[in-house]
């Protein structure tokens, strides 16, 4: 059985200018754009406090982004904020003043005009921009990587994009969006990840997925358990993890919660980037074949990277069967806890929790990271059961066993 990596975060430092990114003030903007939506509601934040008994921690709360807009996922929440402020900057007006009603208005089309954005997805971003492009009266093209699954493209397709699969992998499909963008006439890529000379609008993203982040840390004070010790986030590009890592450290500048950032195996750039130690990005090439298809990107965000690198404890590298364990752990509560339907890229974090809390081969990575009976971990379920093919396959049949 291939365990799950390990490696504690010993990087050189930078000067942290992209931690202000996610200032409290930007995310506070992100947030109200995304309540202007009709469609928006506060997804739930599970405690499964049977759960946390189980596993010897003090508490377990799971952020259930399966209720994001009707979208099964918490992508749109970047495109969506960054598709408003390009258009914002375009017409020389704040995001501020952004709202839906005002993007989806006959005065805006005037000022504005029509812009293609185009993007490339292992599915859930693609679904984001398509959905935001068509609610917004503008035009999407979307390009998937070889192996996508007909359900995500089905998803795409329906929200009037342009949409195809290609022989390629994700980055490669980035190359192409951009490329297509350029010789496009107001074409514009939105991209969810960011690479040097194009760090303005995956910034914007980073922001939009901050609306996430902050939600869980006010529903967490709602319910009175204050700041979390323990923050585990997932990662594709790492735009997610910056994002998240960079909003608790603005809002917990003197006790920030321990960060753990978990990668698919076989697309762990980040985690090989902390192994090589040197500071510098490194790149996992190939077809990154993984359940976790969300994470299958093998090229680092270069401000997620940044920001990582200056607050993060640990990165973990981690075999599908940690997912496919956290799916059915998180579908098969304790009793008394709520039910999550998380998809393969959403219940990494249930499936490591369980893992490193049971397994005494990882009584070292709980004593590097402070993991004890005191503990009180946020996870992220960043999608629900967007190939439900799989999901049935995993949680009804058993798939990609862990013993
Ligand atoms: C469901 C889900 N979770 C997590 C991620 C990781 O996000 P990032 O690529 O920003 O690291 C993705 C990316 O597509 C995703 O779809």
């Amino acid at each position: 059985m291939e365990t799950i990596k390990w490696a504690a975060n010993r990087l050189p430092k930078s000067e942290d200018k992209d931690l202000a990114v996610m200032s409290l003030e930007n995310v506070a903007k992100a947030r109200a754009f995304h309540r202007s939506f009709p469609q928006y509601s506060v997804t739930p934040l599970a405690e499964l406090s049977g759960m946390a008994r189980e596993l010897g921690l003090a508490g377990l709360y799971v952020k259930d982004e399966s209720y994001r807009f009707g979208l099964n996922a918490f992508k749109v929440l970047g495109g969506s904020f960054a598709m408003a402020r390009y258009i914002a900057q375009k017409t020389g007006k704040d995001v501020s003043e952004m709202s839906y009603d005002y993007l989806t208005s006959d005065k805006l089309k005037e000022e504005f005009g029509q812009a293609t954005f185009f993007t490339a997805t292992d599915g859930n971003h693609g679904r984001g921009v398509a959905w935001a492009a068509n609610k917004l009266g503008q035009k999407a093209v979307v390009h998937m990587p070889k192996g996508s699954v007909k359900t995500r493209f089905d998803n795409i397709a329906r929200e009037g994009a342009q949409v195809t699969i290609e022989e390629v992998n994700y980055d490669d499909c980035v190359r192409m969006a951009a490329a297509e963008a350029a010789a496009t006439p107001n074409g514009v890529v939105v991209q969810d990840t960011a690479w040097e000379g194009y760090e303005e609008i995956p910034a914007w993203i980073m922001q939009g997925y901050g609306t996430m982040a902050s939600e869980a840390a006010d529903q967490l004070r709602k319910i009175g358990r204050g700041r979390p010790t323990h923050v585990f986030v997932q990662a594709g590009v790492g735009s997610l993890a910056g994002a998240i890592q960079g909003f608790f450290v603005n809002r917990y500048p003197d006790c920030p919660p321990a960060v753990v950032v978990m990668e698919a195996g076989a697309a762990d750039c980040l985690y090989q980037g902390a192994v090589a130690g040197d500071g510098k990005p490194r790149f996992v090439t190939g077809d990154l074949r993984t359940i976790m298809a969300g994470l299958a990107c093998g090229e680092p965000n270069t401000i997620g990277w940044d920001i990582l690198k200056n607050h993060t404890a640990a990165f973990l590298s981690c075999p599908d069967w940690v997912a496919a364990k956290g799916m059915r752990m998180l579908s098969a509560p304790v009793k008394g806890d709520p039910r999550v339907i998380s998809g393969e890229s959403g219940a990494v974090g249930m499936g490591v929790i369980s893992t490193v809390m049971t397994d005494e081969a990882y009584a070292d990575f709980r004593a590097a990271v402070g993991l004890d009976g005191s503990s009180r971990v946020l996870l992220f379920s960043t999608e629900g059961d967007t190939d439900p093919v799989n999901y049935k396959k995993v949680v009804w049949d058993g798939g990609y066993p862990c013993c």
